[in-house]
């Protein structure tokens, strides 16, 4: 018998559904929200009031796209967090109601967790390679920076981590003194091609083991701007690709770094990425061109499945249902992951 997976995501500002059929991507359906670019970062109130307008077509079109109907869905996974309380809420109310009215089984899924599995990704058909356990993973998203050893689909350790913003901060931050509206991460990437990556040089942060500090990098970056616009008032417009081109690579070498001590230390050769950051073009070449010095097998999630998707939701919902590893319906959402 078929296992019909629906995953459902709303942990952020995007409202996203999908199923996975027998481990592969029958659908994924996302909604962006626009309303928030106005406001320069996510606003919860309103991503909240989006999700609950966009969660039900996005719901009927990720099902009739894939052919499915209600009633041959084996299970129904969901976001439990991290993320906004009341984006969550939305998600995980649909799913909880889905799964008593069908009486099918509720899996929650750890949004990070989902980040990870993204790397197995893909529709029927296609024959990607997958990394074996145990593998390395970078995991760079808004919210979050992490070298993780993943031991199996459900078990992972953490083994370093950022001690004050994430990479996706630290692109957003940079993005947000340029004067680019959020998130910049992807605009900085738009104009660094076009950019002398070695036309502006930032200190990179001295922390030990595999740790990441981004945060001194952004106060760099703003009085580096500021001393610049005291001399030429358009010094920032006469030189976006460059440094656009300059801070990408910055942050690029300081996850990269890392991440070849990661590998040494543990003698892991197979390093994956995901993550919203994973999504960067220069990071995607750089992990490849690391790889290939370093004689590491790179894996890197479709592009589609880096930012935020249901996909993840449903393939980390599959491996968990294959497990009998079920939620229940008294869980509550949470915002931020367990220290
Ligand atoms: O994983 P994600 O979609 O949401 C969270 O779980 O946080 O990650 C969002 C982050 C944002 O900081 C965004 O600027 C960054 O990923 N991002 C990028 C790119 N696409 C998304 N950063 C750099 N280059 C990109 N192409
Ligand atoms: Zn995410």
């Amino acid at each position: 018998m078929d296992i019909i997976i629906l995953g459902i995501e709303s942990s952020c500002d995007d409202t996203s559904a999908s199923v996975i059929r027998n481990g592969y991507v029958a659908s994924n359906r996302v909604a962006n929200q626009d309303v928030h670019k106005k406001y320069g970062g996510v606003v919860p109130e309103l991503a909240s009031r989006a999700h609950q307008k966009n969660i039900i077509p996005v719901v009927d079109v990720a099902l009739a796209e894939a052919g499915v109907k209600p009633e041959d869905v084996s299970a129904v996974a969901y976001t439990r967090g991290p993320g906004l309380m009341g984006s969550l809420l939305v998600g995980t109310s649909f799913a909880k109601g889905f799964s008593i009215a069908r009486k099918i089984p509720l899996i929650d899924v750890n949004h990070l967790h989902a980040h990870i599995l993204s790397v197995f990704l893909q529709a029927e058909g296609e024959n990607k390679p997958m990394p074996p356990f145990p593998f390395l993973c970078l995991l760079v998203s808004g919210g979050h920076t992490q070298i993780l050893v993943i031991k199996s689909h459900l078990e992972s350790e953490i083994i370093g981590q950022t001690i004050d913003d994430a990479a996706g901060e630290a692109f957003d931050k940079c993005a947000k003194v340029l004067g680019l509206p959020y998130p910049g991460g992807p605009l900085i990437d738009k104009f660094a091609p076009a950019g002398n990556p070695d036309k502006f040089v930032f200190s990179k942060p001295r922390i030990a083991g595999l740790n990441y500090s981004f945060s001194g990098l952004k106060t760099s970056f703003l009085y580096f701007l500021r001393d610049e616009l005291n001399k030429n008032s358009s010094f920032i417009d006469e030189n976006t690709p460059d440094l656009c081109a300059s801070i990408q690579k910055t942050i690029i070498d300081i996850l990269i770094e890392k991440l070849v001590l990661a590998s040494q230390q543990t003698g892991i050769r197979h390093v994956a990425i995901a993550g919203g950051v994973s999504a960067n073009s220069g990071l995607r070449r750089a992990i490849i061109d690391t790889g290939t010095q370093q004689k590491w097998q790179a894996y890197i999630p479709e592009f589609k499945y880096s930012t935020d998707n249901a996909a993840m939701i449903a393939i980390t919902g599959y491996y968990k249902f294959k497990q009998g590893v079920f939620a229940n319906l008294h869980d509550a959402p949470f915002a931020r992951n367990k220290a």
